[in-house]
């Protein structure tokens, strides 16, 4: 299985932090935030990445991971996305040749977690495969609502809805087969303007080919002053008790 890592936008949610650079290479404790996406696919053993990125910043990536060499990973490729705010669909969109036909890791590069996603990547052969996890404010995420009966299955997901149907949040990592790219053609940008990866997502549901399992470990995204300052702590503290 191959990699991508979405670390594309303005992270104007970030601003003035992202006037510096792009979000994504912003600290979380003692490493920039893009550090955590590669060492979760490594450690699944997803060693061919490529990474998609936009804005003003995207040389500073170059400079920071260079071939890739010393995180472990075989190859690393930068693509850059042309509409930084084209949503988290369009930038997957550009790693179609990249993919070859072959199955994808996907993870958004302001997600930090130390869940080990190895079973899910060895076992996965076709579809699309999310990663849900219990949050206290699901409103702020894409969420799933389970199929009453049987829990395996998820009857849709609605992205970012006011009363949200459970809180279970689709976490920034997914696993795909090569019909996400036919998917991504058919959708329409959203009320705000993005290709939501929300729709790719529901159209495996409509198939019947997107399953679940849930994301351990600590998870959380990155994007906002808040969640940027508690990834920090989380990994700060985890450090300070691996010395111990
Ligand atoms: C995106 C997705 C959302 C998902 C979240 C995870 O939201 O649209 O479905 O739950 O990432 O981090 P965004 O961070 O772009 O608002």
């Amino acid at each position: 299985m191959k990699g991508v890592i979405l670390a594309g936008g303005l992270g104007t949610r970030l601003n003035p932090l992202t006037l510096v650079t792009n979000k994504h290479l912003l600290p979380i404790y003692n490493k920039p935030m893009i550090f955590y996406p590669i060492e979760t696919l490594v450690k699944a053993g997803v060693t061919e990445v490529m990474i998609v990125t936009s804005g003003p910043h995207v040389g500073h990536f170059l400079s920071i991971l260079k071939n890739g060499k010393e995180f472990g990973l075989k190859h690393l490729e930068y693509a850059y996305q042309e509409k930084p705010d084209g949503g988290i669909a369009d930038a997957l969109s550009i790693a179609r040749d990249f993919a070859d036909d072959q199955p994808l890791a996907v993870v958004l590069g302001d997600n930090t977690t130390d869940a080990d996603i190895s079973d899910a990547v060895k076992n996965f052969k076709s579809g699309g495969h999310v990663f849900l996890r219990q949050v206290p404010d699901p409103q702020r995420y894409g969420v799933a609502e389970l199929d009453k009966k049987d829990k395996s299955k998820i009857v849709q997901i609605l992205e970012k809805p006011k009363n949200p149907p459970t809180n279970l949040a689709v976490t920034g990592l997914y696993l795909y087969d090569n019909k996400v790219f036919g998917f991504i053609d058919a959708i329409e940008p959203s009320n705000r303007g993005e290709l939501e990866i929300t729709d790719v997502n529901n159209m495996y549901i409509k198939r019947g080919e997107l399953t679940w399992s849930e994301l351990g470990g600590y998870w959380t995204d990155a994007g906002t002053f808040e969640t940027l300052f508690r990834a920090g702590k989380y990994w700060h503290d985890k450090a300070q008790k691996e010395a111990k």
